[in-house]
């Protein structure tokens, strides 16, 4: 047996008592983050094995301790769900052009972006791909992401999107942290095949999907639903066909206009539909009577200069809301999920609880986890972050650009 017990943990975050469990948080319950001051937590063969308040609680005793001194805080581990972390190369030369005046989807049509990325992924190997993959994971580790997921969609060719879904295999193998794969074929027309649409979906749908499926490489579906890029019939077909191998969607949808993606996400029953810069009413209603996570991600609006997310408007129409970083050479070449909290804070104008709700329960929702991760319950795995001294909750959003993380523990073993 493998014991761990953390005690005077000044607060004890997102915390769940009781066998009501919740799956995720939505509307006006997404400013509670219930929490017990003055706590100890104590961990059992990589899980949490019980909790309480050091006066009033008796705790079992055990050899390994870490005592925190009324000083430190201890919350679930941040669930990062939508990244498109193996990459290969950079792309500022079209960061200098943004800020010179073209825009991301200038640059696209110019055959740059996505299809950048693709070149230099397909003039890489498989090692060099995992070994850069490996760095950047074990970077947003420290910065206290416990969960990843992780997009295919940079390789565009048979050959390139099974070498992306082997190397995330790869690092699911290798890494200690929950990880899933989304097949993301459908990010951009190829080269080859940009008047041959009908060309690119066959060969998704009758070449990449058969040997995905037979080697077991993906847990989701995605598509980026968007004007230039793939329609919402073709978006459809896509997910039909995905379905027909098990995987469920998640989506790339609204960013650039209001595209219709949320709708076709709703009616697939996607997992979440991301971005979501572009959404009003007709969306806001759409998700309203589906089970889909509205994921918003912020970071990306940040550095591409483009609007925010109206995350206002959907937290008040009752819904959840989910964080996450969008981590991309592209529109986002950063998985800091404490710098995510900042931008939610102060650009969506979301609450620092409400920002903590969205990157861990309700992250642990977007990939299907919220029965293992994202909160601290009884029987849940001890994924969780040791802060640094910090006063309280808001001080991690408000002290930006700072690291808030000590340590972090995964599956009850620092790491
Ligand atoms: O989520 N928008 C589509 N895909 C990525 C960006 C990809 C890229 O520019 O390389 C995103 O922002
Ligand atoms: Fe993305």
């Amino acid at each position: 047996m493998q014991h761990l017990l953390l005690i005077n943990i000044r607060q004890l975050v997102g915390v769940e008592k009781g066998d009501n469990r919740m799956s995720r948080v939505a509307g006006a319950d997404m400013k509670h983050l219930p929490t017990i001051d003055n706590a100890w937590l104590f961990i059992e063969n990589g899980r949490i094995h019980s909790f309480g308040t050091m006066d009033e609680e008796h705790f079992i005793q055990c050899n390994d301790i870490i005592d925190l001194k009324g000083k430190k805080t201890v919350i679930p581990a941040f669930v990062d769900s939508h990244t498109h972390l193996v990459f290969a190369g950079s792309r500022e030369g079209e960061f200098v052009d943004r800020i010179n005046g073209l825009s991301y989807e200038e640059i696209a049509r110019r055959g740059g972006g996505i299809l950048n990325s693709a070149a230099k992924l397909n003039a890489a190997n498989e090692n060099e791909l995992y070994h850069a993959a490996h760095e950047r994971l074990h970077r947003v580790m420290a910065q206290g992401t416990g969960a990843i997921e992780i997009k295919s969609g940079y390789g565009l060719t048979v050959e390139g999107e099974l070498k992306m879904l082997r190397v995330i295999r790869r690092l699911k193998e290798n890494s200690p942290i929950p990880i899933k794969a989304s097949f993301l074929a459908a990010h951009a027309y190829p080269i080859d095949y940009k008047k041959n649409h009908e060309g690119y979906l066959n060969l998704i749908i009758n070449e990449m999907l058969p040997q995905i499926a037979d080697e077991g490489l993906a847990d989701y579906m995605d598509v980026f639903c968007e004007e230039g890029f793939f329609s919402v019939d073709e978006t459809s077909r896509l997910l039909d066909a995905g379905a027909k191998y098990g995987l469920k969607p998640k989506i790339h949808a609204n960013q650039l206009h209001y595209s219709g993606g949320v709708q076709v996400g709703v009616q697939h029953k996607a997992i979440s539909v991301d971005h979501l810069e572009c959404i009003g009413d007709a969306e806001i209603e759409a998700l309203k009577s589906s089970n889909t996570m509205p994921t918003l991600l912020p970071a990306a609006a940040f550095f591409l200069g483009i609007q925010y997310q109206p995350a206002r408007k959907i937290i008040d129409a009752g819904l959840p809301v989910c964080l996450a970083s969008d981590y991309n050479p592209g529109s986002c070449p950063s998985g800091n999920m404490p710098l995510l909290l900042t931008i939610a804070c102060t650009q969506l104008k979301m609450t620092p609880e409400e920002a903590i709700n969205a990157v861990t329960i309700n992250g642990a929702a977007a990939l299907e986890l919220e029965q293992e991760i994202g909160s601290i319950a009884i029987g849940k795995k001890a994924n969780l972050i040791i802060t640094k001294d910090i006063p309280s909750i808001s001080y991690i959003p408000y002290d930006f650009g700072n690291n808030p993380v000590e340590k972090l523990i995964i599956n009850g073993a620092v790491v």
